[in-house]
């Protein structure tokens, strides 16, 4: 997906860089907008004040977003049913919600991919009306291509974006030892790890500097230590690169650890039912987070909104 996007985006990139470069000059004029139309852009319920000195700017928002699949039968399914939500520059945002609720779809439907039924997406401001490359992926599969290097596929996106190869070369050299891989970029992918391919993943999406992060369960399919290095690592990279992600992932720990907020969604169709903020220092160290006495609250909270366990109590 990561691959489509970037393929797609790189014969949009002069209008996006442009684009970038206009939101961002002009941040003060777009908070000024969004304070006259009202728009709630605290769920967290802080006033205004605030959330000022936090910070104003929005990367990414999706305004009463609804999206209709045709069915063969011909019955139309509603996967999302008027979702808000914003998220802020350098904020950590999970999204948690049973399978089939449309996580991944709004993740899409943000990246481009595809077009909502109703509602718009806004990544820095500029409505989304396709792929671009404000966005990079990142997938449970590390798609990475088999007959390219680790250093060659972590410059596959920005090699798509045009840059000179020189700085495409420094990126790729300096992400891959902050990542502590910087002794595999002359191997191929299946020489690595499950975890290590994960990282490189990571690296690639990061490579091409995106206003946001889209981590679609990126750790998933790795085991439960890789998990924790890899989230570890994910949370420094964020932290120090003061990086927007909207992640998505079926584990409440990991959402509580890694985020600033989680949002939770309800059965299909979709729809926002509850928002945590999460009060607990070391954003960039999720290990620390864990031994936090308030983690356990969250992740319960997270499992009664999820209704986990009803079901076998009420049959037993
Ligand atoms: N391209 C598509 N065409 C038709 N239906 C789709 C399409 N993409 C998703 N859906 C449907 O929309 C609903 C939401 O799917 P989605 O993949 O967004 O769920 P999800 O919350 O990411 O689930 P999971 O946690 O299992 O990954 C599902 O019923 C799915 O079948
Ligand atoms: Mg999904």
């Amino acid at each position: 997906m990561f691959i489509l996007c970037a393929d797609i985006a790189f014969s949009r990139w002069q209008k996006v860089t442009a684009s970038a470069a206009y939101a961002l000059s002009a941040v003060p004029w777009f908070a000024t907008i969004l304070d006259n139309d009202g728009l709630n852009y605290d769920q967290a319920g802080r006033t205004r004040g605030q959330e000022r000195s936090m910070s104003p700017v929005i990367r990414l928002e999706y305004r009463n977003v609804t999206m209709r699949f045709a069915q063969a039968s011909g019955q139309a399914l509603t996967a999302i049913q008027d979702v808000s939500l914003s998220v802020r520059d350098g904020e950590v945002v999970s999204l948690i919600g049973p399978s089939g609720c449309g996580k991944s779809t709004l993740l899409n439907i943000g990246s481009g991919l595809y077009a909502p039924s109703e509602g718009q997406a806004f990544v820095d401001g500029e409505r989304v009306e396709g792929p671009n490359a404000h966005v990079a992926f990142m997938l449970q599969k590390d798609l990475l291509l088999p007959w390219r290097t680790i250093a060659e596929n972590v410059m596959f996106g920005v090699e798509i974006q045009g840059l000179p190869q020189a700085e495409r070369k420094r990126r790729a050299q300096a992400l891959l030892e902050s990542l502590g891989l910087a002794d595999f970029a002359g191997h191929y992918p299946h020489q690595l790890s499950g975890g290590m391919r994960q990282r490189v993943a990571l690296a690639r999406t990061l490579a091409v500097d995106p206003s946001v992060l889209r981590l679609d369960e990126p750790f998933s399919a790795v085991d439960a230590q890789t998990r924790m290095v890899l989230q570890r690592e994910l949370a420094q990279t964020l932290k120090r690169a003061g990086k927007t992600a909207l992640l998505i992932t079926h584990d409440l720990l990991e959402a509580v650890t890694l985020s600033d907020r989680v949002l939770v969604m309800s059965r299909r169709p979709g729809r926002i039912i509850d928002e945590i903020v999460v009060d607990i220092p070391d954003r960039d160290d999720p290990l620390a987070r864990r031994k936090d006495a308030k983690v356990n609250a969250y992740v319960n909270r997270l499992m009664e909104r999820l209704g986990i366990g009803e079901t076998e109590r009420a049959s037993a």
